[in-house]
């Protein structure tokens, strides 16, 4: 089977309105049956809002992941690594991963959060030893003071100098999703420090325009494979 990209946007949990608490409890019956206790507990710590956009998005990847491999979810284990906590049935950080009777799955996977949206990307039959990491980004919350001297290269810091407004935030959010983006590819996060990452050319990175990304017009996105 050909490896094969595929990009999913899931647009934000709903928890207004009348229907929000059948939401959610229907949200938490349906991860409760297929998500992995590590999840859950990770879940369980957190405030409602932040905890129903996490089980949101670990629902939507797990279904993605079961769909892609035509196999049943609850068939699925979730299986993390962080490059500090190592891999193992209690991690539930760091790079995204699923097993199917204790057998690491053919597939990679990779989840960002924006302005209450996931956004997913999965490789189909991956090549031995390819990577995959996706980010998206709110501009609006780049709007701060200091952001290029803690986020940017001084050669990206000079592509951004001439832009104002809208597509200066856009333009910081390009260049931060394509660093969180290769970071998550590399699997090392935000541990390695953004403003020495140069990725205004880096082979393997490109933009996700939201036609292929699926997100609103106003987010921006990119992917990294390698
Ligand atoms: C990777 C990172 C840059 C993403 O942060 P972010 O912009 O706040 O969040 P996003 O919504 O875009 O992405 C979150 C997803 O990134 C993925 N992710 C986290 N760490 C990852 C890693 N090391 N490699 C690949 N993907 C990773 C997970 O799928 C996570 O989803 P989850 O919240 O369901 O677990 C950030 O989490 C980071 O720097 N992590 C490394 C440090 C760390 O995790 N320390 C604590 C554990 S030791």
């Amino acid at each position: 089977m050909a490896s094969q990209l595929v990009v999913r946007a899931c647009p934000p949990f709903g928890m207004s309105g009348p229907d929000a608490a059948e939401a959610v409890a229907g949200l938490e019956r349906r991860t409760g049956e297929l998500l992995d206790r590590p999840e859950l507990e990770r879940a369980r710590a957190m405030v409602p809002r932040a905890r129903a956009d996490f089980l949101a998005a670990r629902l939507a990847q797990h279904l993605l992941a079961a769909e892609l491999l035509g196999v049943r979810a609850r068939d699925l284990a979730a299986s993390y690594s962080c490059p500090q906590c190592g891999t193992g049935p209690g991690v539930s950080h760091g790079r995204p991963g699923y097993t199917l009777d204790g057998v690491p799955v053919p597939l990679l996977l990779s989840l960002s959060r924006a302005a209450g949206w996931t956004l997913l990307a999965a490789v189909t039959a991956p090549a031995a030893g390819q990577r995959l990491g996706v980010d998206a980004e709110d501009p609006q919350r780049l709007e701060f003071e200091g952001f290029d001297t803690v986020a940017l290269t001084p050669a990206e810091r000079r592509a951004v100098a001439p832009l104002h407004g809208t597509a200066l935030l856009r333009g910081r959010a390009r260049l931060w999703a394509r660093k969180e983006a290769f970071l998550k590819m590399t699997g090392e996060g935000l541990r390695r420090a953004p403003e020495a990452l140069d990725v205004l050319d880096r082979p393997g990175i490109r933009d996700l325009a939201s036609a292929e990304s699926g997100l609103p017009d106003d987010l921006v996105a990119a992917v990294a494979l390698g």
